[in-house]
């Protein structure tokens, strides 16, 4: 693939203007309050211990289909291409290389779609 086909894997269909990336430690228990439930929150989704804001898509809202993977690293269940709520744990490092090109084709869809507001404080990402 060229370098311009590849930058344009998983682009969105409308262009989409981030904010600089932010680097802020989120922990755990404050990831978890951001689930949609606290309309003074934003509703945030981690990924290998990024965190990014997805509150502007109805889809990881209270009713959304997607509503499971939020207020906490889904890591694993993305990689696993799974909705189960045990899924969504951060641990991928163990996965097959299959599953985790699945994982980083994710973390490639959310950071052309959503900011990055900070990571999940004490998380293996490497
Ligand atoms: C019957 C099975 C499924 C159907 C019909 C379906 C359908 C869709 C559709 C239509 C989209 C929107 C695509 C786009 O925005 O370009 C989407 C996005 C997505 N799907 Fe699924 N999906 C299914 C299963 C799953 C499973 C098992 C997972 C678990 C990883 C998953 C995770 C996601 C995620 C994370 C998004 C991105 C949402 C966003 O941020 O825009 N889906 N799906």
């Amino acid at each position: 693939m060229t370098d311009d086909a590849q930058s344009k894997r998983f682009a969105p269909k409308v262009p989409v203007q981030l904010d600089p990336p932010k680097d802020d430690p989120i922990s755990v228990e404050e990831l978890a309050k951001c689930d949609g439930t606290d309309p003074t929150r934003p509703t945030l989704v981690a990924i290998k211990g990024v965190v990014f804001d997805v509150s502007r898509n109805a889809a990881y809202g209270a009713s959304g289909q997607y509503r499971v993977f939020v207020g906490k690293d889904s890591s694993r269940a993305l990689a696993r291409s799974s909705l189960k709520p045990e899924d969504c744990v951060p641990e991928w490092y163990d996965l097959d290389d299959k599953e985790k090109t699945t994982l980083e084709e994710w973390f490639t869809f959310f950071s052309k779609r959503y900011n990055i507001v900070g990571k999940v404080e004490g998380a293996k990402n490497t």
